[in-house]
């Protein structure tokens, strides 16, 4: 119980694990394109994950049945990738991926817009990012845990869009999940004290409308309950007397 702090090594080991999770990230953003389908993108980021001596950390996590997560418009999060769904033009397409690198957990998301996508998307995408980085300059030591949530929620409301409540961050290292639950909403100065070698996934959901979540009849497809638009933007990131450091970027 109780929340792992990392060493020094630790968070070193773990700045690899999520280099090559924002590697894979990178290398799919580059090649998502109209009529790809998500199988495709799902069997490159196994591939490029090998190459690198990781392993794919969400196929088989709670009997999870892919490596990537790839969740398309009113999909917010797991969209299970399938020969059969294509991407086409206009599409918000959200990557989620992680690994586990010399006993270590990587984690990170991002959306992309594929071909001539709306302004609404691109304006939600870019709030849903710009909120991300918002939580992540509240993730330094002495500030309390809820503060991160109450930056993303401000930013994302300030813009007109809603945060997806029923989806959470999470401590990483060891395990995909561990403690804290970080999430993207809730009053200021709440929750544990942050402190110097926490390291956390902050990964906020932004919706174009309602909040509010439906679950498809594949068991894990996570759409908004109004078929409205969702994207997801993830770092993790160490806490440390530095500030915080964004281990998932390259
Ligand atoms: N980034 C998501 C999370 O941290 C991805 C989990 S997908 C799962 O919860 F398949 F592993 F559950
Ligand atoms: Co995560």
């Amino acid at each position: 119980m109780g929340i792992n702090i990392k060493s020094r090594r630790e968070i070193e080991i773990m700045r690899d694990a999520n280099r090559i999770v924002a590697e894979v990230l990178e290398t799919l953003r580059e090649v998502v394109e109209i009529g790809m389908s998500t199988d495709e993108l799902d069997k490159l980021a196994v591939k490029i994950t090998r190459e690198r001596g990781a392993v794919p950390a969400f196929k088989g996590y709670m009997g999870y049945p892919r490596a990537l997560c790839v969740s398309i418009n009113e999909e917010i999060v797991h969209g299970i990738p399938s020969k059969k769904k294509r991407i086409r033009n206009g599409d918000l397409v959200s990557l989620d991926y992680g690994v586990i690198y010399k006993g270590y957990y990587g984690d990170a998301a991002i959306s992309v817009g594929v071909g001539e996508i709306s302004d609404v998307a691109k304006n939600l995408m870019k709030v849903t990012e710009e909120s991300l980085y918002k939580g992540i300059e509240q993730a330094v030591p002495g500030n309390h845990l809820s503060d991160i949530g109450h930056a993303v929620q401000s930013h994302v409301e300030g813009n007109g869009f809603n945060v997806v409540r029923d989806f959470v961050g999470h401590g990483i290292g060891k395990k995909l999940h561990e403690e804290p639950q970080v999430p993207n909403y809730g009053e200021p100065g709440r929750g544990v004290l942050l402190r110097n070698g926490m390291t956390i996934a902050i990964e906020p959901m932004v919706t174009e409308g309602t909040w509010k979540v439906k679950i498809l009849s594949d068991g894990w497809t996570a759409v908004t309950a109004d078929g409205k638009l969702a994207a997801h933007f993830e770092h993790t990131i160490a806490i440390t007397d530095n500030g915080p450091e964004i281990l998932s970027r390259l």
